[in-house]
């Protein structure tokens, strides 16, 4: 997968690409990354890249000029069209089924907006989706696209060793995960649930199922909801053909 990042703050990125995930993923040839510093496309003088808003109103908005040529540089001599996404909180919700929606696609381009946003030419003219990580607002597109980018990562095969692991996590199956324990067995008093001791599987994958309903029924209502749903359909198609 190859991913180019426009930014004005391309060393928020550094910490990010430089540990863990994302620099095996690249080290593994998995993900090709580019993080451009947007300024080197501003044309004039004092490279500004954002102005006043037509209309009025307080806050700064990013110019189209740099953005449209820089997307279209990005754009020169590749073998498929990439799929540009501009973060803001008036997009589309980032979640699991939308990454598994894109997770297959070859080349992206990330917009990083900063101040009020860009302008609005920009997002008819050069973006293809318009995303949000939540009902908040952020200074910037930077953390927005560094949640998409960790999110797309684990799910290019051979980036997370074991597969498993990422497939049966929170969301996966539409249940939050559970608790989870590791080594020692009692810590201050505190002592590791007896069933995962046991050795029985079966037992562990029940206790583990009761755990992750506990979870999502109390933090995620809306999840649960959508799960008991899911359930009752699989329940009754069961029935039908049976
Ligand atoms: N930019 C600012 N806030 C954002 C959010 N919640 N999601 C995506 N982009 C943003």
């Amino acid at each position: 997968m190859r991913v180019d990042v426009l930014t004005l703050f391309p060393g928020l990125f550094d910490g990010f690409i430089k540990d863990a995930l994302i620099k095996r993923a690249c080290q593994k040839g998995l993900l090709n990354l580019h993080i451009w510093h947007l300024r080197s496309w501003a044309r004039s003088r004092h490279q500004q890249v954002d102005d006043y808003q037509f209309g009025g109103g307080p806050g700064m908005v990013l110019k189209p000029e740099p953005l449209f040529q820089a997307v279209d540089d990005l754009l020169q001599n590749r073998d498929a069209k990439p799929v540009t996404v501009y973060f803001a909180p008036s997009g589309e919700l980032l979640d699991q089924d939308l990454l598994e929606e894109l997770k297959d696609i070859d080349q992206f381009i990330f917009i990083c907006g900063r101040y009020k946003g860009v302008d609005q030419r920009v997002i008819d003219e050069k973006v293809d989706r318009l995303v949000s990580i939540g009902d908040y607002v952020l200074s910037g597109g930077e953390l927005p696209a560094m949640v998409m980018l960790e999110g797309l990562t684990r799910l290019i095969p051979g980036v997370i060793n074991d597969l498993d692991s990422a497939r049966s996590d929170s969301f996966q199956a539409s249940l939050l995960e559970g608790p989870l324990y590791t080594r020692p067995e009692e810590f201050m008093d505190l002592k590791v649930p007896e069933v995962l001791l046991s050795g029985n599987h079966k037992s562990i994958a029940d206790w583990r199922k009761e755990k992750a309903m506990e979870v999502t029924r109390r933090n995620r209502p809306d999840l649960w909801k959508r799960y008991i749903e899911a359930d009752k359909t699989i329940k009754r198609d069961k029935n039908k053909e049976g």
